[in-house]
């Protein structure tokens, strides 16, 4: 019997290891585990009673970790007899992979031998109750899990993972940002080039430490070919300050050059995606109008660079999303929202003209009726009438609170999720665009981007070069060769 699967759990990858390792937590999670005792730093013993069919048995045996990295993988050999009914002998592959901050992806490989009675009784019937034993595994473990990391938060700014640690390190360390620009492999100069330059930060995540970015108001998860950008203020409902809009430039170029990253998604830490340009702020960093039209070429600087990425963005939107939110948000190529999400510009309660870049994107959005309706008005909006006006491209759920998804229903492989995570949507959608040949992606963001700024502002010879260089590309080749092949390509970006 094979069996793989994969669950999406609310914990941080320290967490669901340490959980996986708790054999108070394995008795409670497997069903019908009646004892689980730890004999040795890496055995325990159990008993569990199972029923399969018409055939219940308790089995007794034993189970091994081997192979353990923490806190990414173990292999788990579990080996029980049942008596009259049989034997059971299975190897499990247990992954974890840190999606981002407190959500954990873990992935299951089962192989099994099965003997006597219990093997008597058909594939079929013994892979459905696998399967049904894996789901109710999950179910308890999910939640057991998810309710020891709500019991024991984070300290604020602490690092979730190892990992974020090792790379907190890095980052901070004398001389890292002096450290050689890692290589790219994709040739096309980077659209994101032409973006103002902000004031110099520490980029280019090393590739040995590719799988997370943290400073104290930006997060960045890497898994999957997706890195997942995380405004992290989420007492002031994630509003953005100088600081912030002057790091994203860097973190974005960043990004371009990761070759892991094929897809962007850009939301906030908590209930919210962003309100705004940090108001109280403003005293500081915004009090006069040399220092206003610093601030600007700051936001612009900021939004441009999203904006100019080559990769895919989506902006995961939930809670309010205004002002200079909103920005953040259009520079992305899609948005998708929970139901429940409030859309707003208040620039004309603040005496703000919004930035010429800005007003440009809402328009391209909505059109110059509706744009002048949301700005003139500073009037919030729903999800359903963003929808409607086409600020949005996807609302995710109905109407009423937004659900955050539970760790079952959040699955990655849920191709039909019915539930009102837009996270979770836009994650199904990140992996469809991550599959596809970045350089047609980069090349229609690229005369898209430039098309739509107005005329003047797409540089034709540097498209043209864009789409020579996609046909003489070896992507091009894998292209036509998976179709004649009737299988999916595997695109390289180059
Ligand atoms: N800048 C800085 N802090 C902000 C903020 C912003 N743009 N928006 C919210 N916050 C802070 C609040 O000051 C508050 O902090 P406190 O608890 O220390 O007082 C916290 O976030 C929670 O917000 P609060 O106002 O208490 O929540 P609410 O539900 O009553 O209202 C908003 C939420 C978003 C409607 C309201 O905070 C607001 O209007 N914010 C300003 C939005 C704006 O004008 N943005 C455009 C800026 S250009």
């Amino acid at each position: 019997m094979e069996m793989i699967g994969e669950a999406r759990i609310e914990a941080s990858r320290e967490a669901v290891w340490d959980a996986l390792n708790d054999p108070d937590v394995l008795r409670s999670s497997i069903p019908g585990c009646e004892e689980m005792l730890r004999t040795a730093d890496n055995e325990f013993t159990a008993k569990v009673v199972s029923k399969v069919g018409p055939i219940k048995a308790r089995f007794a045996g034993k189970v091994t970790l081997s192979n353990i990295v923490p806190p990414r993988s173990y292999t788990l050999t579990g080996e029980g007899q049942g008596g009259a009914a049989g034997f059971v002998k299975s190897d499990i592959e247990v992954s974890l992979e840190a999606l981002e901050q407190g959500v954990t992806m873990l992935r299951y490989g089962v192989k099994a031998n099965i003997g006597g009675k219990l093997a008597q009784l058909g594939s079929r019937m013994i892979d459905s109750a696998a399967r049904k034993a894996a789901d109710e595994f999950f179910a308890v473990f999910g939640s057991v899990v998810a309710k020891r990391a709500v019991a024991a938060p984070q300290a604020p700014g602490a690092a979730a993972d190892p990992d974020a640690a090792a790379f907190m390190a890095a980052v901070t360390a004398p001389g890292f940002s002096e450290r050689p620009e890692p290589r790219s492999r994709v040739a096309p100069k980077s659209t994101a080039e032409s973006a103002p330059r902000a004031a110099a930060v520490n980029d280019a995540p090393s590739p040995e430490l590719m799988d997370v970015w943290v400073s104290q108001h930006i997060k960045v998860w890497i898994a999957d070919q997706i890195a997942v950008v995380s405004l992290n203020r989420p007492d002031n409902r994630n509003a953005m300050t100088y600081p912030m809009w002057r790091a994203i430039p860097g973190l974005m170029r960043a990004l371009e050059r990761n070759p892991e990253v094929r897809t962007i998604i850009l939301t906030g830490t908590g209930e919210d995606f962003c309100a705004g340009a940090d108001i109280p702020e403003f005293e500081k960093v915004r009090a006069d109008v040399a220092q206003a039209t610093a601030y600007e070429v700051a936001v612009d600087a900021c939004c441009d660079a999203i904006a100019g990425i080559s990769k895919p963005t989506i902006a995961v939107v939930k809670g309010y999303c205004l002002g200079g939110g909103a920005h953040l948000a259009m520079s992305c190529d899609f948005r998708y929202a929970a139901a429940s999400a409030v859309f707003g510009i208040p620039a004309a309660r603040l005496s703000i003209i919004y930035g010429v870049r800005a007003t440009q994107k809402l328009c391209a959005l909505v059109g110059q009726a509706q744009a002048k309706r949301i700005l003139y008005s500073a009037d919030r909006f729903t999800a359903p009438e963003a929808l409607r006006i086409g600020f949005v491209d996807h609302v995710s759920g109905s109407l009423g609170p937004a659900v955050s998804s539970s760790w079952w229903a959040g699955l990655w492989s849920a191709a039909d999720s019915k539930v009102a995570d837009p996270m979770a949507d836009a994650r199904t959608f990140a992996r469809k665009l991550a599959a596809n040949a970045p350089l047609s992606i980069a090349g229609a963001k690229y005369i898209l981007t430039g098309l739509s700024m107005g005329p003047g502002d797409l540089d034709l010879q540097r498209a043209e070069e864009l789409i020579a260089f996609a046909a003489g590309s070896e992507d091009y080749r894998e292209g036509r060769k998976a179709f004649a092949e009737k299988r999916p390509p595997g695109f390289k970006g180059f």
